[in-house]
């Protein structure tokens, strides 16, 4: 039998979908599955690609099917499975291999697995995925982290599965250890305030506006094609399009208004306070998205709270594509800010205008402006800041008037809009040449004596003259 170019464990969706894409490139793939019974299920409806698969129900056999160096990409649960799998596969492998983790992990558990292995020349590679199941089977976007020895086994196969932009594979080896999963992360991330905000202005349309589905969804799909161009918008159109087969009524009505999450989400949250950033439209998606848990209080609120006295607001659909897109602009600039600051704290080089190019095509947040902040981040934005690089600030110019006049419009109606109330607050705070932090400064000093620095003496430090 010919040796296999690339192992992959684990058949469910991603794992089917990334080694039909594998196979149907032209590679030789070995296929192994913890319930033996997939696999010829799999090889089953693998149709003519089945022959360039190779099933095996047994690891040791799975390994020794594979060209050395080897390649193996696990697409299992993260977590606990991942470990025990690396600990049974790890005595059938040798100096030189490359373990592939395709799943979301958290960037520390990615670096944990790479220093652990690095002792026996295993390569560790933390590989993120974008695209779902589809994206997989026809073109993923591949955020890569680990070895330079690594990306140059794995170079050939991602580069032909990968999705492709104007020809440019969607793929890139980004940094090193947990990088890959980093930048997946903060994918992810931006992934969340992005449908935060679709949702939040389909949130004006059903209750302010007083729109159906089918109208609405008839906006998003008007709005896919000008500067919101992007797969969410399109998908939002297509799903508030649908019909439930059982009672013939819009199913997004029907559907429980209760949001799961996974944790990528939390983590770039969790990550950006760690590197003193704020991604306040990221934390605004993930905390909606853990209240919407809360049904029966929301229930019961509404009924006890008094929203006090609120204002209709005025329906104006360009003013709100315009909102959108302002709001899209500042949760991408809060993501790549929490990028570069990774990149710093971690010494990585993260190349954020390379991160940009290679989601512009196959991932959940692929959209026209990506293309126009791999632009700005090639030419250097002034502190590293997307918002304040002269390809983008025309567009926010344009833009923020319109999400002000939505956010204002929002609030004033009693209608929630957290992600883009945050981040029209993070573009007003960045504005703001003289901050009111002196007085946090100030307060600091007269409960604790913690010091300030002066205007006129920087670099010094003072104290009240407090009693
Ligand atoms: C992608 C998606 C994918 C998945 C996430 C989000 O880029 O293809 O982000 O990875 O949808 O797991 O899932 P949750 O919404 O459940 O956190």
């Amino acid at each position: 039998m010919t040796l296999a170019d690339i192992g992959v464990y684990g058949l469910g969706t991603m794992g089917s979908a990334l080694a039909l894409n594998l196979a149907e490139k032209g590679f030789e793939v070995a296929v192994s599955n913890r319930e033996a019974d997939w696999i010829p299920d799999f090889l089953g409806r693998a149709g003519s690609l089945a022959e360039q698969l190779q099933g095996h129900a047994d690891l040791k056999g799975f390994v020794a099917a594979l060209k050395t160096p080897r390649v193996i990409l696990f697409m299992i649960p993260s977590g606990e499975p991942l470990d025990a799998m690396i600990e049974t596969v790890a005595p059938f492998l040798q100096s030189a291999d490359t373990l592939i983790d395709g799943g979301n992990a958290d960037f520390a558990d990615t670096n944990r697995r790479v220093e652990d292995l690095e002792r026996t020349g295993v390569h560790f590679v933390g590989m993120g995925v974008s695209g779902g199941g589809h994206g997989a089977r026809h073109g993923p976007s591949l955020m890569v982290g680990g070895s330079d020895h690594a990306w140059t086994q794995l170079r050939p196969m991602v580069e032909s599965i990968a999705a492709r932009f104007e020809n440019d594979p969607c793929v890139d080896h980004l940094g090193p250890n947990g990088a890959g999963h980093f930048v997946k992360t903060v994918h992810n991330g931006i992934e969340y305030a992005d449908m935060q905000m679709i949702a939040e202005v389909y949130g004006i349309l059903r209750d302010k506006a007083g729109m159906s589905a089918s109208r609405v969804a008839e906006v998003f799909d008007a709005w896919s094609d000008g500067p919101l161009s992007s797969y969410l918008v399109e998908i939002t159109a297509k799903v508030l399009a649908a019909n439930d087969g059982q009672t013939g009524t819009p199913i997004v009505d029907q559907i429980l208004d209760q949001a799961g999450q996974k944790g990528t989400g939390r983590w770039t949250v969790i990550e950006a306070l760690k590197l003193g950033q704020s991604a306040s439209a990221i934390e605004a998606a993930v905390g909606a998205r853990s209240w919407s848990a809360e049904r029966d209080a929301r229930r019961m609120a509404e009924g006890l709270l008094d929203p006090g006295s609120t204002m209709p607001i005025s329906i104006d659909l360009a003013l709100l594509e315009s909102a959108l897109v302002a709001g899209r602009i500042l949760s991408h600039g809060q993501g790549f800010r929490v990028l570069a600051a990774a990149s710093d704290a971690f010494d990585w080089s993260l190349d954020l205008a390379r991160i940009a190019e290679i989601w512009r095509a196959g991932c959940i947040i692929r959209s026209r402006l990506l293309d126009d902040i791999a632009t700005a981040f090639r030419s250097d934005p002034p502190f590293g800041h997307l918002v304040l690089s002269d390809t983008i600030r025309p567009a926010l110019s344009l833009g923020v008037p319109a999400l002000r006049k939505v956010v204002s419009g929002a609030i004033g109606a009693g209608q929630p809009v957290p992600a883009l109330a945050g981040a029209l607050s993070w573009y007003d705070s960045l504005r703001n040449g003289r901050g009111t932090t002196n007085l946090i400064q100030a307060q600091r000093d007269f409960f604790g004596t913690h010091g300030f620095e002066r205007l006129d003496d920087l670099g010094a430090k003072h104290h009240g003259p407090w009693a």
